[in-house]
C-alpha cells in the first residue's frame, strides 16, 4: 500500500467548460475546444511532475443525454484529439489507454482508440487513461456479471470472490487506485467516476473552470496533497 506522500495516480473530473464559455458570451463548444487544449497542457505537466498515471474524465455515460449538437461537437473534438494531439503524446513515450463502454461510440473512433492502445503498449514514461463513455456503476455491474458467470460455469465458488478478484474485473484492472482526485469548477461530487477505485483517494475541489486550469495550479494541488496524512482507516 502506498505511503502518505506517494502520488502515483491523479484522476481528474474536468468540469466547467460550458460555464467558462457562457461567462465569455461564447458557445459551449468554445469551452470544450479550450478544454481540449488544457488536456494537452496538463498531460505534459503531469509527465514533467513525475506522475505515473493520469486519468481524465472526457465523456461520461450520462453525457450522451446532452443535446445532439453538443454531443457531436464533443465527438468532433475527440476525433481531432485522437488523430493529432495523441500522436504527439504517444511520441513522448506515453502509454495511452481508454476506459468505458466502447460499444456506444462510433466505429471509426473505436478503431483509433484500439490502435493507440496497441501502438503505445510498450511506452513507459507515463500512462494516460481517458475515460470515454464511462460510468462507474456500469463498470461495477459488468464486473459482477463476469464473476456471476464464472460461478455459474463452476470455474470458481462464491467464497473465492474477494477484493482482488473484483478489482481485476474492472476496466482499471492493472492500474493503481487514484491517490488524488481533482474536480474543477467548484462542484463537489463524484458523478459516477471511479467509485470503487476512489475508496481511499484524497479529493481536491477547485473553483477554477477547466479551461483556466494550468500547470501552476496542478503543482499547488500536488503540494497540498503531500501535506495530507493518509491513514487508510488506521489510526
Ligand atoms: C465538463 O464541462 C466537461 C466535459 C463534458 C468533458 C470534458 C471535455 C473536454 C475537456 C473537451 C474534450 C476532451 C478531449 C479529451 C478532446 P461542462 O460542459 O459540464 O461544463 P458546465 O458544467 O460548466 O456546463
Amino acid at each position: 500500500m502506498a505511503d502518505d506522500t506517494t502520488l502515483r495516480h491523479i484522476a481528474v473530473i474536468m468540469d466547467g467548460n460550458g460555464r467558462w464559455a457562457q461567462k465569455k458570451g461564447l458557445p459551449r463548444v468554445a469551452g470544450h475546444r479550450k478544454g481540449a487544449e488544457v488536456v494537452k497542457e496538463i498531460t505534459r505537466a503531469a509527465g514533467e511532475l513525475g506522475v505515473e498515471f493520469l486519468t481524465l474524465y472526457a465523456f461520461s455515460t450520462e453525457n450522451w443525454k446532452r443535446s445532439q449538437d453538443e454531443v457531436s461537437s464533443l465527438m468532433g473534438l475527440l476525433r481531432q484529439y485522437l488523430k493529432s494531439d495523441l500522436k504527439e503524446i504517444q511520441d513522448n513515450g506515453v502509454r495511452i489507454r481508454f476506459i468505458g463502454e466502447r460499444e456506444m461510440l462510433d466505429a471509426d473512433i473505436v478503431k483509433m482508440m484500439n490502435k493507440l492502445e496497441r501502438d503505445t503498449v510498450g511506452n513507459t514514461k507515463m500512462t494516460l487513461c481517458i475515460a470515454l463513455s464511462y460510468g462507474s456503476r456500469q463498470e461495477i455491474v459488468n464486473a459482477a456479471q463476469k464473476i456471476a458467470m464464472l460461478v455459474k460455469r463452476g470455474d470458481i465458488s462464491p467464497e473465492d470472490v474477494d477484493v482482488k478478484m473484483f478489482s481485476d474485473m474492472l476496466y482499471t484492472r492493472d492500474m493503481p487506485d487514484p491517490d488524488l482526485i481533482i474536480r474543477t469548477s467548484g462542484e463537489q461530487r463524484i458523478s459516477n467516476y471511479l467509485l470503487w477505485q476512489a475508496a481511499y483517494s484524497e479529493f481536491f475541489f477547485t473553483p477554477t473552470f477547466w479551461p483556466d486550469f494550468n500547470k501552476t495550479e496542478l503543482e499547488a494541488i500536488i503540494k497540498n496533497f503531500s501535506s495530507r496524512e493518509r491513514r487508510y482507516g488506521k489510526n
